[in-house]
C-alpha cells in the first residue's frame, strides 16, 4: 500500500546548524527556505534529495510536540519516516483495521496534502507519516 519514501523527518534545536551539515558536511545543493507551522508547532525546512527529502523540523512555540523529543534527544534526531500513500482516508481506515493507532486525523502536512501519524509502538519503534500524493501528480 505504500509508495516511495517522500521524507526523513529529523528533529533539531537549530534549523540553521542542520543546514550547514546537509549543506557543507554532505553536499546537498537544494536547501528550501525555512518556514513556519504554527499550527503544528514546527519550523520546517526542506533538503531536497534526488530521491527523497529530508524534512528538518525544529520548535515553533512552547506547546511544540517536538519539546519533547528533543528533551531526550538533546542534539536532534531521526524524528518520522514519510511513505507516499494514494488515499489518505482509505490508509488511515486500513491502519485502524489492522489494528495500527492512528493518532489524530488527518490533517495537511507541510507539503500542502493531507497526513497522518501512526503510533510508532505498532510500527517497530518508528513514528511513520503517510502523505497522500497530490492527485495532479498522476
Ligand atoms: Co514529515
Amino acid at each position: 500500500m505504500i509508495g516511495n519514501i517522500n521524507h526523513v523527518g529529523v528533529a533539531t534545536p537549530s534549523i540553521e546548524e542542520s543546514v550547514k551539515l546537509y549543506r557543507d558536511v554532505l553536499g546537498a545543493t537544494k536547501i528550501g527556505e525555512k518556514f513556519s507551522m504554527p499550527e503544528q508547532g514546527v519550523w520546517v525546512c526542506f533538503v531536497d534529495l534526488p530521491n527523497a527529502q529530508i524534512e528538518l523540523i525544529e520548535p515553533y512555540g512552547e506547546e511544540s510536540p517536538i519539546h519533547n523529543f528533543l528533551k531526550q534527544n538533546p542534539n536532534g534526531g531521526q524524528h518520522h519516516v514519510c511513505f507516499e500513500v494514494e488515499d489518505i482516508l482509505k490508509a488511515r481506515d486500513e491502519m485502524k483495521a489492522k489494528g495500527a493507532r492512528v493518532l489524530g486525523e488527518p490533517r495537511i502536512g507541510a507539503h500542502g496534502t493531507p497526513v497522518i501519524f501512526v503510533h510508532p509502538k505498532d510500527m517497530g519503534g518508528v513514528l511513520v507519516e503517510l502523505m497522500e500524493i497530490p492527485k495532479e501528480a498522476h
